[in-house]
């Protein structure tokens, strides 16, 4: 692969939001073959032709990732379909269609292992409906295809409906416009979906923000919030058959230590700050988050009106590593540290890639510890699809900042 099928790996930018309307063109790409993206596999064809397809990849990649959890893969498939609207039929031979802000690479895609002790983990998929730089338009993409899963019977519009003013103006502002994510635990698949607190324009986020919580119920929580961030994300609402459905507010925390990140873990009660300040230490192997911005994930339940009852930290880790074998390592380490089996994630990447994990890094994007009321702690592996693009390993530490004083499991 070459350098130019890197997309800002680390650049914070990717957060700043703010680009009006449309995302700028994905810079220099070339086609997937160039940028060593992955060679079609059996079933990854179209039904007439040789090409590989978008949709058929992220469907090989979902049931690998549900076998590897023990769970049945067929249902999750079939809902993919119907999830990822468009996006399914485009070539792995042509340049990413768009700025996607789902994955370094601009694949519209991305997977997730969530592990609790003594429980199978759960399989999940984050996805980029509208998949085109006209936010606009990927608005009204993403709405439909959420209205189709409500036909489904997979979530209820409800909840959306009641914020499509304020976060779908008629003049979108960018990174994204609209981004769905479905879990499938055993039994029912779950659905969840994320706005853009700057569509509003970056300036507005917090408004934005303060508003949605305050038509949810939730505006006391709001002063808190703001104290503790330095930039809102996400907005997010579990929409559907959830026991406590929740509203999730996504803030950045640059250039945090682990002790900042104890710190704002306080906002919610309970005995966690110390174990989220090990968790940074451990995947950032002691280093302050200078590269890529931590970034906390607020939940708010009806329990709890006026402050949150969840909180996940998400830590970046293809940022602090050389390459994704090293990122695995620290995967294995957390989710050990919280006696979770770390063998359904091996199975995981082997699934998701027949690349080696040191040819590359990224595959492992984010590792992020969740704590909420009463349950116990859950670890999340984020994993990449590298459908447009896979970034070369650093080569050694050198490119890291500061050094850390160990490096752990590495
Ligand atoms: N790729 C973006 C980022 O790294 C957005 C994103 C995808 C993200 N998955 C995430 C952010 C999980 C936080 C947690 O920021």
């Amino acid at each position: 692969m070459t350098p130019k099928s890197a997309p800002a790996a680390g650049v914070p930018a990717q957060h700043a939001g703010g680009t009006t309307g449309r995302r700028d063109p994905v810079p220099g790409s070339g086609p997937a073959h160039d940028l060593g993206g992955p060679v079609p596999r059996d079933g990854e064809c179209s039904p007439g032709g040789t090409e590989p397809r978008l949709g058929e990849h992220l469907k090989r990649q979902l049931a690998e990732l549900c076998e590897a959890a023990g769970t049945a893969g067929d249902a999750a498939r079939s809902l993919l379909d119907t999830a990822a609207g468009p996006l399914t039929r485009f070539s792995l031979l042509d340049p990413p269609p768009a700025r996607s802000l789902v994955s370094d690479d601009h694949s519209p895609a991305e997977f997730s292992l969530a592990f609790t002790p003594g429980a199978p983990p759960v399989p999940r998929v984050l996805l980029e409906p509208g998949y085109t730089d006209d936010m606009a338009r990927s608005g009204r993409v993403g709405r439909r295809v959420a209205e189709r899963l409500a036909e489904r019977g997979v979530l209820s519009c409800d909840r959306l409906s009641l914020l499509a003013d304020l976060f779908f103006p008629a003049a979108p502002h960018g990174p994204f416009a609209m981004w769905l994510a479905l879990e499938f635990p055993a039994g029912r698949p779950r659905a969840k979906v994320y706005l853009n607190p700057a569509a509003n324009g970056p300036g507005r986020s917090a408004d934005t923000v303060a508003e949605a919580l305050a038509r949810l119920g939730y505006g006391d929580a709001f002063p808190a919030l703001r104290r503790y961030s330095d930039g809102f994300l996400f907005f997010a609402l579990d929409l559907g058959d959830w026991p406590a459905p929740r509203v999730k507010v996504y803030a950045t925390h640059r250039e945090f230590s682990a002790a900042e990140a104890a710190a704002v873990s306080r906002a919610v009660p309970g005995d966690h700050p110390g174990r989220v300040e090990e968790f940074v230490d451990l995947v950032a192997a002691g280093r302050r988050l200078r590269r890529r911005p931590l970034v906390s994930c607020f939940s708010f339940t009806r329990a709890f009106p006026d402050r949150p009852s969840g909180y996940s930290l998400h830590v970046p880790v293809r940022d602090y590593v050389n390459d994704d074998h090293q990122a695995r390592d620290r995967a294995v380490a957390a989710l050990h540290r919280h006696g979770i089996d770390g063998r359904p994630l091996d199975r995981a990447l082997a699934g998701m890639t027949s690349r080696p994990l040191d040819a590359g890094v990224g595959l492992i994007a984010y590792l992020t510890l969740t704590h909420a009321d009463r349950c116990p702690p859950r670890v999340t592996v984020y994993l990449s699809s590298e459908a447009y693009g896979v970034k070369p390993p650093r080569r050694n530490a050198a490119g890291l900042g500061e050094p850390g004083p160990t490096m752990v499991g590495g």
